[in-house]
């Protein structure tokens, strides 16, 4: 045991922090409409860092995060969207088709970070502690690492915006990532052009937010 790190002197959070904790939690979009304006790569450090403290399964921080900065490699992930977007619209008919077209569902273009992150399906870190009967817990732990993230980029006003409409083993390839990696988000990040406290599905008719029975039971 670190007994360094023992301390009687935890914070206590203010009931100021926390209302403004709950604000934050309310008013963490996922963001598709970008400034183009530059993200200081030490802020991008910073808020990683952050993330980084998750918990994770056994402790083994199956997170790797890729920094896709590369110009060309960029273009084949904005190729690989427009492809998969183009194949999922197309199993919608009718209104609901109509809809689904006026959706932007990414800001690859202009976000001026782009993040891929994967997770590493069988780290040593843990010795595998936690995993041995449900081993998709090493996917969960990342995405508990992205939700921080979130969080972190949405308090100083950097939005994040996550895209799943891929073929997530070209991304692979286009990354050159080891091939025990699996990917879990591809993510861009910006300041955001036009702040909410709405989800955009919600503002544009797509999808209410859910609410009353049926979502928490009794037993
Ligand atoms: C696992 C996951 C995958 C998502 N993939 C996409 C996506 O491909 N494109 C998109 O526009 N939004 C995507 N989103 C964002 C959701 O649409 C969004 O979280 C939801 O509409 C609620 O909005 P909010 O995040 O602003 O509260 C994804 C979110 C999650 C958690």
């Amino acid at each position: 045991m670190c007994e360094a790190h023992i301390s009687l002197n935890a914070p206590e959070f203010s009931l100021e922090f926390r209302e403004e904790f709950a604000a934050l939690l309310r008013w963490r979009r996922d963001v598709r409409h970008f400034k183009t304006d530059a993200v200081d790569p030490s802020l991008l450090d910073d808020l990683l860092r952050q993330a980084m403290l998750a918990p994770s399964v056994g402790f083994c921080q199956p997170w790797r995060w890729v920094k896709v900065n590369d110009a060309g490699r960029r273009a084949a992930i904005v190729e690989n969207f427009t492809a998969a977007n183009l194949a999922a619209g197309a199993r919608y008919e009718g209104e609901k088709a109509e809809q689904y077209w006026r959706l932007k569902l990414a800001g690859l273009v202009e976000a001026p970070v782009h993040l891929a992150v994967f997770a590493d399906l069988d780290p040593a870190e843990g010795g595998g502690l936690g995993r041995q009967t449900m081993p998709e817990t090493s996917r969960w732990s990342v995405v508990m690492a992205i939700h921080g993230l979130w969080l972190a980029a949405q308090a100083v006003g950097l939005g994040l915006g996550w895209v799943s409409i891929l073929d997530a083993s070209a991304v692979q390839t286009t990354l050159d990532v080891p091939g025990d990696w699996t990917l879990i988000a591809y993510l861009c990040m910006g300041w955001p052009a036009e702040p909410s406290d709405l989800p955009l599905l919600e503002r544009e008719g797509w999808q209410e937010r859910v609410a009353g029975a049926g979502l928490i039971l009794e037993r």
